[in-house]
C-alpha cells in the first residue's frame, strides 16, 4: 500500500513512516518543516508543503494517488496556543479540512489522526477511558476536538472511515537511534530531564510538589514512541467506510515527575539538579490512559514504555546528537519550561 504522511519529518510522524516500511508499505511524507526536519524523512519521498495551501495538497494527493492518509502535521505546544488561538484554529482545523477535502477529490477515504488526552481536559476518575468526557480546557485541545468532530462528520457523509489516536504523552527515540525527538523550544518533560543530565540545561524545573500524589509531583502516562507509530500501522487496516473510531493510547502507568529525574538519573548515571517551582494553573495532578480499548479492538499493547527503555532510548538519541553530552556541565541558566500535557 501507499500512505500519504502529513507531519511525517516530525518526532511521531518520522517513528511512524520506519514502521510503515518496515511493514512493506511505501511513504510519501508531506511536510512544511516549520517543526519537522528533512533528516528525518528516512523511508520515502518529502513533498515540501503546507496545508494551509490549499492548491498544494490537493495536488499533492492527487500526485500520490495514497491508500490511505496518517495525519500528523500540527501545531502542537499547549502554551503557545494559549497566547496564539488563531494560529492553532487555522492549522490545526483549517489544515485539516483542507487535507480532508483533497481527499474527497481524489477519492481517498482512509485517514488516521493524531489526537490527544488533552482533548479529556482534566477529568476526575482516573484511568480515562475512550467514555470520558472531552472537555478540554486549553485551546489546542480544543482545536484537536474540533478536528474529531468533524472526521466523525466526513464518515457519516462522505464514508469517510477514521481513526484519532489519543496520545498520552510520547517519548523516547527509535531503538536503532536512527530517529528520535528534537524540538525547539523543547517542552517535553523527558528531554529536558536529559538535557539537565548531559549538562546542556543547568536543572529541570519541577513546576509543584504539593499536588495530591505520593510524591506531591504532577502523574502523567508515557508511552514510547515506537509503540505508538505501531499502533497507526495496525488502525490503518480497521478504518471502515463510514465509520469513526477513537482510541487512547498510553502505557496505562502513572509516573511522576520525581520518578522520571530519579529514573533518569539511574539510566543515565548523572546527577540532576532540580529546581522546584510553584505548580501552572490548569495543569491537572494525575492523567493516565485505560488502553483496553485498543488492546481489544486494535489489538495493540505497548511493548517499549516501561520507563528504561524510554529513558535508554531517548539517552542513547541525545547522545548521538551531541557527542559529549555528560562529560560537561553548563552553569549559565538556561530556561527548561517542561509542558506536561500533550
Ligand atoms: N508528542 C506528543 O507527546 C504528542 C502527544 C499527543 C498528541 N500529539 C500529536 O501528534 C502529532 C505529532 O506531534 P509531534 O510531537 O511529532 O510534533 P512535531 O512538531 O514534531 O511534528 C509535527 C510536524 O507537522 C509539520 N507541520 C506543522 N504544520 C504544518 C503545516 N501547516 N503543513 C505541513 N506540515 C506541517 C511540522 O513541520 C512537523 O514536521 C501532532 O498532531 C500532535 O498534536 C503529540
Amino acid at each position: 500500500m501507499r500512505y500519504f504522511v502529513t507531519g511525517g519529518a516530525g518526532y511521531v510522524g518520522a517513528h511512524a513512516c520506519k514502521a510503515l516500511a518496515g511493514a512493506g508499505h511505501e511513504v510519501v511524507v508531506f511536510d512544511n518543516l516549520s517543526t519537522g526536519h528533512r533528516e528525518a524523512v528516512k523511508w520515502g519521498d518529502l513533498v515540501v508543503g503546507d496545508l494551509l495551501d490549499r492548491e498544494c495538497i490537493k495536488r499533492a494527493i492527487e500526485d500520490t494517488r495514497p491508500d490511505g492518509v496518517l495525519h500528523f502535521a500540527a501545531l502542537a505546544y499547549v502554551g503557545e496556543s494559549v497566547h496564539r488561538p488563531d494560529l492553532y484554529y487555522r492549522t490545526n482545523i483549517a489544515g485539516t479540512q483542507n487535507l480532508l477535502d483533497a481527499m474527497r477529490l481524489a477519492d481517498v477515504t482512509r485517514i488516521v489522526v493524531s489526537s490527544t488526552c488533552a482533548t479529556y481536559g482534566t477529568p476526575a476518575e482516573m484511568p480515562i477511558s475512550e467514555t470520558t468526557p472531552q472537555v478540554p480546557v486549553n485551546p489546542y485541545g480544543r482545536t484537536k476536538l474540533v478536528m474529531e468532530t468533524m472526521l466523525r462528520d466526513y464518515c457519516s457523509a462522505f464514508g469517510f472511515g477514521a481513526i484519532a489516536l489519543r496520545y498520552f504523552n510520547a517519548a523516547g527515540a527509535d531503538t536503532a537511534g536512527e530517529i528520535g525527538e528534537d524540538h525547539t523550544p523543547e517542552t517535553h518533560l523527558i528531554p529536558l530531564v536529559l538535557q539537565a543530565a548531559a549538562g546542556l540545561l543547568p536543572n529541570v524545573k519541577i513546576f509543584g510538589n504539593d499536588y495530591p500524589t505520593a510524591d506531591g509531583t504532577a502523574v502523567r502516562d508515557y508511552v514510547h514512541v515506537t509503540d505508538l507509530a505501531d499502533a497507526h500501522v495496525k488502525a490503518l487496516d480497521i478504518c471502515a467506510s463510514g465509520h469513526f473510531k477513537a482510541f487512547n493510547l498510553g502505557a496505562g502507568i502513572g509516573t511522576s515527575v520525581m520518578d522520571i529525574c530519579m529514573a533518569a538519573e539511574r539510566v543515565t548515571g548523572q546527577k540532576i539538579y532540580i529546581e522546584m517551582v510553584p505548580c501552572r494553573a490548569g495543569d491537572p495532578p494525575i492523567l493516565y490512559a485505560d488502553p483496553a480499548l485498543a488492546a481489544t479492538e486494535l489489538g495493540w499493547t505497548p511493548r517499549q514504555s516501561d520507563l528504561d527503555t524510554i529513558l535508554a532510548t531517548a539517552w542513547a538519541w541525545m547522545q548521538s546528537a551531541h557527542p559529549g553530552a555528560g562529560k560537561g556541565r553548563r552553569t549559565d541558566h538556561a530556561d527548561s519550561q517542561a509542558e506536561h500535557m500533550n
